[in-house]
């Protein structure tokens, strides 16, 4: 199974590799915070997140709430809040005297998708207002959310121009065993819509190795190739292929702790992988990442994954940030951001400093092993050192060394890159590392309002 124990050697390299402390935020540490993350900062990407849902998918592992529990009221509340907290970040610049470019802003979840046009139009007035930036918005919807046209092209004409969408799998039965809501008609109709309300790019995202009841048939490669050439018949930017992880916290791990669910096995999971390669780059979509494939070798729809590649700021309840070597952890309780913003205090609930050495490994295991290859000059204009210089003698060097001599990466004088034989080990790799470290962070901020300490793994 997809758990944080799941991927043998893996595992334990991922829980070894990474070993962080977050420290519920003293005065001074924010001051810090404030002075030295954010000194000499010239751009960032935003990330927003809008933790509810209609309802909750099996093996969701995000942070996320059933809309029930707290009623469609919310929305303004939480908007309210998310303009705040811009508002705090906005003057906090303007007393250090910095104008900040904004790269991007992407919306993620939970469900954005659930919050209207105005809705959509207010975070971008906010984000005029305080960072004063003009900028379109990216977001994730589900298809159940923009089945009815008028509603794309009003998202469209708000300025939302790209969207990923969440179609999972096109066999109804796929569907059924994630949990999901929505029905195949409702996802290509969808997909209609965005295409016709003009919306700039369009992603979407594919669930594989489906867990299954116990005495059910597993989900099959054929079953899988026939997802993968649906998807690719449909007139999108992106298809990205998600493996199905299961965290201790999702809904569906009581049936794992029980033994009533299976996966597909290893072999199967490896074949898969090739399987989507190999399809997708047959109908022309380009390998931009470990598990996006794109029409376009210059974009691709970023959520937050590459934290560490720039300065990300990340706002709302549950959100994950990385300013100027301090990571951050905003609080994952919903009444309790709300009251801090209101406040006009950070709505942080942990932080720590990242030095130089493992901002660079993070950096190198992102290019690597999710988007594929590393330059060393985009290393040393980042880090201002040579990559071998800074990595080499570190245990990832060694480490790399290793997956030299087994061919999972070569070296050219320009950068390493992933191989062929490669892909399988860095799916691996950046799997076991999201279940133990994102994934990991985010159930220990779920278990209490204010930890005055989490410490990962
Ligand atoms: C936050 S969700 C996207 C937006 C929307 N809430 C939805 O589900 O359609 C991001 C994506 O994560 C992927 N995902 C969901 N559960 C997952 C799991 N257990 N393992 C891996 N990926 C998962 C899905 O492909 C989903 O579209
Ligand atoms: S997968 Fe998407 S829709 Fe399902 S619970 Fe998670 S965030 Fe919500």
């Amino acid at each position: 199974m997809l758990t944080r124990n799941g991927f043998g050697v893996w595992s334990l390299v991922s829980k070894r590799a990474f070993k962080a402390i977050f420290n519920s935020p003293s005065l001074e540490v924010i001051e810090n915070f404030k002075k030295k993350g954010f000194s000499d900062l010239k751009e960032i990407a935003i990330y927003i997140h809008f933790p509810f849902c209609h309802s909750i998918c099996l093996f969701c592992p995000y942070v996320r709430y059933p809309l029930t529990k707290f009623g469609n009221e919310i929305f303004s509340k939480y908007i309210e809040a998310l303009n705040s907290e811009m508002e705090i970040y906005g003057s906090m610049l303007r007393e250090l005297g910095l104008k900040v470019k904004v790269a991007d802003v992407h919306i993620g979840g939970g469900t954005p998708s659930l919050l209207e046009a105005e809705n959509f139009q207010s975070l971008r007035e906010s984000i005029r207002q305080s960072f004063d930036a003009e900028v379109s918005l990216a977001i994730e919807a589900n298809p159940d959310d923009l089945a009815d046209q008028e509603k794309a092209f009003k998202l469209a004409d708000a300025g939302v121009n790209e969207v990923s969408l969440g179609v999972q799998s096109f066999n109804p039965e796929a569907l059924r065993k994630l949990g999901r809501v929505h029905g195949v008609t409702q996802s290509v109709q969808a997909i209609q819509n965005l295409k016709d309300s003009g919306i700039g790019h369009i992603n979407i995202d594919l669930m594989y190795m489906i867990p299954s009841k116990i005495g059910q048939p597993l989900q099959s490669l054929k079953e899988w190739e026939e997802d993968l050439s649906q998807a690719s018949e449909q007139p999108v930017d992106e298809i990205t292929c998600y493996p199905t992880l299961i965290t201790n916290y999702s809904l569906g791990w009581k049936l794992v702790s029980r033994g009533e669910i299976s996966q597909p096995s290893k072999k199967v999971f490896k074949q898969m992988v090739y399987m989507a390669e190999d399809y997708l780059t047959s109908k022309g979509f380009i390998p931009l990442e470990i598990y996006g494939y794109s029409k376009h070798s210059d974009w691709k729809y970023v959520t937050v994954n590459y934290e560490m590649e720039g300065s990300l700021l990340g706002l709302g309840c549950g959100a994950a940030g990385f300013v100027n070597g301090y990571e951050y952890q905003n609080t994952c309780f919903v009444p309790d951001y709300i009251e801090c913003v209101r406040e006009k205090k950070l709505p942080i609930a942990g932080i720590r400093e990242v030095d130089k050495l493992e901002h660079a490994i993070r950096f190198a295991v992102c290019e690597l092993f999710v988007c594929r290859s590393l330059s060393f000059d985009v290393f040393k204009r980042k880090f201002g050192l040579e990559f071998h210089e800074l990595i080499g003698k570190s245990g990832f060097g060694r480490f790399l060394k290793m997956l030299k001599l087994l061919g999972k990466i070569k070296e050219k004088p320009e950068g390493l890159e992933l191989t062929r034989e490669g892909l399988f080990t860095a799916q691996q790799i950046c799997w076991s590392f999201v279940l133990n470290v994102p994934c990991r962070i985010s159930e220990e901020f779920m278990k209490e309002v204010c930890p005055s300490k989490v410490a990962i793994p």
